[in-house]
């Protein structure tokens, strides 16, 4: 039956009904939409719309349609508008018009935001919880391979080494800031609709701030018209999915390059890989190409979805049915990705002999030449100059900088001495690095630990 059928004589079109139908989509509501008629169900007792015995037998059959959808007893039918349609006949099935009490003081609109935004608080939830996951594998491997050595690059040409756990940590801070934006994000949403009505609020009495309480919300809306129309804790929620796949994208990207022969710095384990049709040697790093790849249709949400919102007039207007399948996607991607990437990192098995060699080729110890010299006296820019001479001199004899004897050195620049050979020695590069934040093992150290502790707290904060 249609929610809205007393003002109508004429059917509906059957393509219309399809068209305007959300049922395929939102069903993904079931649950939210079952919460929240409960605690309408609460507010209207408390408000004298509903006896005890009504209330009792509301919440009792609500409960029951909740445990059979979730054992998959609800036949989803394709006839129904949507999922609050859904729900109300499933209750008029079993209590009879009572079950049409509930819609009183409420309209789908504030129904749909307040599911909405119930569902958008679990979901961020698991995201997080993932999201501490993610950091611990990554975590691990930097613990793991502390002492490695590799080649950092800029521009993807070799540039200065660094420990393959500050590379690792780089990832840590990306995926800390995503974490704490949905912690963030979580904070700021955490607002209840129910109660607007369709755009202007409610006649009857309902005591939305009791009915928060119930439905667990720590706030709720104070414009009514706002609290209908707004979707920005669904455009938050999927701009938060787009910029945490950007990171994991980027991560995907250089683990591809890492197992190619070229690099072979890392393998994927076989259980994230996958083989040619054609080619029988190939082993192909599939799952960190996925992840590389549905960063896309992450970022085709989100403008989806700013676009569906770009030029609606105030208040509830049927374009925001288009909120739906944006933010799913992109939870639904986020998470899949979330859990593939942490499977891939923590199976990887790294090469540190091939990292290592690489930082021996391509001059990566010039920059702590120049260092040196600008340590005894010589203005950096001209230690710069001098160090420029140097590696020309070096490439034309096929030579790496540690290769070269004092007397050759002494030919660009006087300053050169015995104690060069140790700080341009790529371990002692690293060491000599002083900053907060560097690449030393002091300062990797510091600041693993830091976020190490930082883990133990927030690891306890979503537990699901
Ligand atoms: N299916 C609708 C949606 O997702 C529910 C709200 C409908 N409200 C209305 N006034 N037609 O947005």
């Amino acid at each position: 039956m249609k929610l809205w059928g007393g003002r109508f004589i004429k059917e509906e079109d059957r393509l219309m009904e399809e068209f305007n139908s959300s049922i395929n989509f939102d069903i993904r509501l079931f649950k939210e939409d079952i919460e929240g008629s409960i605690g309408q169900a609460y507010a209207l007792k408390k408000a004298g719309i509903l006896g005890e015995d009504e209330l009792n037998k509301v919440i009792c059959s609500l409960n029951e349609i909740y445990k059979e959808f979730e054992f998959g007893k609800i036949k989803v039918d394709n006839s129904y508008e949507d999922v609050h349609s859904l729900v109300e006949s499933l209750l008029y099935e079993r209590i009879g018009d009572t079950a049409y009490k509930l819609h009183t003081g409420r309209s789908r609109n504030d129904q749909v935001a307040t599911d909405m935004v119930m569902y958008v608080k679990k979901e961020i939830r698991v995201i997080s919880a993932q999201l501490i996951s993610l950091l611990e594998a990554i975590m691990d491997n930097a613990r793991k391979y502390e002492d490695i050595i590799l080649p950092g690059y800029t521009h993807l040409q070799r540039a200065q080494p660094i420990l393959l756990a500050h590379y690792f940590m780089a990832y840590f801070e990306m995926f800390k800031r995503d974490y704490m934006r949905f912690k963030d994000t979580l904070e700021r949403i955490d607002i209840m609709p129910l109660g607007s009505g369709a755009l202007a609020g409610s006649t009857f009495p309902l005591d939305r701030e009791y009915e928060a309480e119930v439905l667990g919300f720590k706030d709720i809306s104070l414009n009514s018209m706002d609290a209908v129309s707004n979707r920005d804790f669904c455009l938050e929620t999927i701009f938060n999915c787009a910029l945490t796949m950007m990171h994991m994208s980027r991560i995907s990207e250089e683990l591809v390059l890492w197992c190619t022969k070229e690099f072979n710095f890392i393998e994927i384990d076989e259980a994230y890989s996958t083989g040619s049709s054609m080619m029988p040697q190939k082993k192909n790093p599939d799952s960190l190409e996925l992840v590389r790849g549905k960063t896309g249709r992450v970022y085709g949400d989100l403008m989806s979805l700013l676009t569906t919102m770009k030029g609606l007039p105030l208040a509830y207007n049927k374009d925001m049915q288009e909120d739906k399948e944006p933010t799913f996607d992109a939870v639904d991607t986020v998470k899949m990705c979330i859990s593939i990437l942490e499977r891939v990192i923590s199976t990887i098995k790294v090469n540190g002999e091939n990292m290592f060699m690489a930082c021996k080729e391509g001059y990566l110890n010039a920059t702590d030449m120049a260092d040196y010299l600008a340590e005894k006296g010589i203005p950096f820019r001209m230690a710069h100059g001098i160090v420029g001479n140097v590696i020309r001199y070096c490439e034309e004899k096929g030579k790496a900088l540690d290769e070269l004897s004092l007397e050759e050195l002494k030919e660009f620049s006087d300053v050169f001495s015995d104690d060069v050979y140790i700080a341009i020695d790529i371990g002692n590069s690293i060491n000599r690095k002083l900053t907060i934040g560097s690449t030393s093992r002091e300062m990797v150290e510091e600041a693993m630990k830091i976020e190490e502790e930082w883990l133990k707290v927030e690891r306890n904060m979503f537990i699901v």
